[in-house]
């Protein structure tokens, strides 16, 4: 299939809530870079559903903080769609430390935006499986505004 002999065009980004007031400036540099924004919306997960979304850190010292963070304010996530818009976002973005970022990447987003370890700006899925994987978790499970609309009456 398709799939299976071109790299991906897809990628999820986030906007993460201490660079939410900084949205209208990050998605005009996200659209200089080349990205087409093919989904965009300001869902409002759960703690349930972040800690499910960073599953992968859940062992680790900064998790808890990680969810607390995240919650902390509004967020704007994307469907970014590229010629290889996964590694091309994550190069956007720029190291995850953002005081690593102004180092050694000071036109990355992450420099650009954020301000240190944890509050850096934007989310970008790591590899192709990420990018499916938060790219389905979203649309099922808070983004698809029909979903949000009509949830499925259990009793028909
Ligand atoms: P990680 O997946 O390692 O980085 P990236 O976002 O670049 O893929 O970590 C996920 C998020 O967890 C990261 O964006 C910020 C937060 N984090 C911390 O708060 N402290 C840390 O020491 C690390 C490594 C990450």
């Amino acid at each position: 299939s398709n799939q299976d002999t071109h790299p991906m065009d897809k990628t999820f980004a986030l906007i993460k809530p201490d660079a939410y007031p900084r949205r209208e400036a990050i998605i005009e540099d996200i659209k200089k870079c080349g990205f087409t924004i093919l989904k965009q919306s300001e869902p409002k997960p759960t703690k349930e559903q972040f800690e499910e979304f960073y599953a992968e850190h859940k062992e680790r010292h900064f998790f808890n903080d990680l969810v607390a963070f995240m919650q902390s304010g509004p967020i704007v996530a994307m469907v970014l769609q590229k010629e290889n818009a996964v590694p091309d976002w994550r190069k956007t973005i720029g190291p995850t430390n953002s005081l690593k970022a102004k180092e050694e990447a000071p036109e990355s987003l992450r420099a650009k935006y954020g301000t240190d370890g944890q509050a850096n700006a934007c989310h970008g899925s790591a590899n192709d499986d990420d990018a499916k994987r938060e790219i389905e978790f979203c649309r099922v499970r808070y983004l698809d505004p029909l979903h949000l609309r009509h949830p499925p009456d259990i009793h028909h």
